[in-house]
């Protein structure tokens, strides 16, 4: 039985000072919530005023990005062992990562590495475009970014990661694709494929997200769908109603 999860994107919303007081705000009643695992995903630089924020309760951090190197001449990055005192997660392969800053699937494929490699659980995102939506390409596509993620991971390393689906033109739209929809790609588009790379057992182990314009009045549609374990959320994470979701979720 795969718990479900519900992690929140805060994306480049929040200050530290924000952020603190968000989770001060929330953390109380998100820990009380069972049956569920509970991640939030602040910009770096809140990271560890959020981890000392929530230390002692149930909700998990995450980063929203990182480096596959350790160390080293990379201006501007961040490694997993600066993230690993303070983060369980690691949101990697964003389609905004992938759209606006260059990310390519052979870098998502390094960074899934380092993440397991340092003790994070990589939250791997895929997603077709409106266009490929559009053109009857989600099926070829998403299952071809699913393949160059995991491509040279053991059972074991898949094992241990979350995938999140987010058809790019949910994201941020209030169009969010119908619960039967997303689970359809998310069973022959994630799930079967990750069953014809790992084999079935380690497939059905892993848990798949659905993100696009998830709230609190639609979660409960997607959470009803056999091959959805949970939700990646974005601007319904940032406001108090958050919990409300992650409730609806937990069922
Ligand atoms: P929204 O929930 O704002 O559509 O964002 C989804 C997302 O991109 C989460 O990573």
């Amino acid at each position: 039985m795969r718990t479900p999860f519900v992690a929140g994107n805060w994306k480049m919303n929040k200050t530290a000072d924000a952020a603190v007081a968000f989770v001060r705000e929330i953390a109380a009643e998100l820990d009380a919530i069972a049956g569920i695992d509970v991640a939030v995903c602040p910009p770096f630089i809140a990271i560890p005023a959020v981890a000392e924020a929530v230390r002692g309760t149930k909700i998990g951090v995450g980063a929203q990005n990182m480096y596959h190197e350790v160390s080293g001449a990379y201006t501007g990055e961040v490694s997993p062992t600066m993230l690993q005192p303070y983060c369980q997660y690691v949101i990697l392969g964003h389609s905004e990562r992938r759209a606006y800053f260059g990310e390519t699937d052979e870098g998502v494929n390094k960074k899934i590495v380092a993440a397991l490699a340092h003790g994070l659980t990589p939250i791997v995102c895929v997603g077709e475009s409106l266009a490929q939506n559009e053109a009857g390409e989600t099926q070829s596509f998403v299952s071809g970014q699913v393949r160059a993620a995991f491509a040279g991971l053991s059972n074991e390393q898949a094992a241990a990661c979350v995938i999140a689906y987010e058809p790019i033109w949910a994201i941020g739209t209030g169009r969010s694709a119908t619960a039967s929809q997303a689970g359809d790609i998310i069973r022959t588009s994630v799930r079967d494929v990750l069953a014809d790379l790992f084999g079935r057992e380690t497939a059905e182990a892993i848990r798949i997200q659905y993100g696009g314009s998830v709230t609190e009045d639609n979660i409960a549609e997607y959470m009803g769908q056999a091959d959805i374990d949970g939700a990646l959320v974005g601007g319904a994470s940032l406001k108090p109603t958050f919990i409300k979701l992650v409730r609806a979720a937990a069922g």
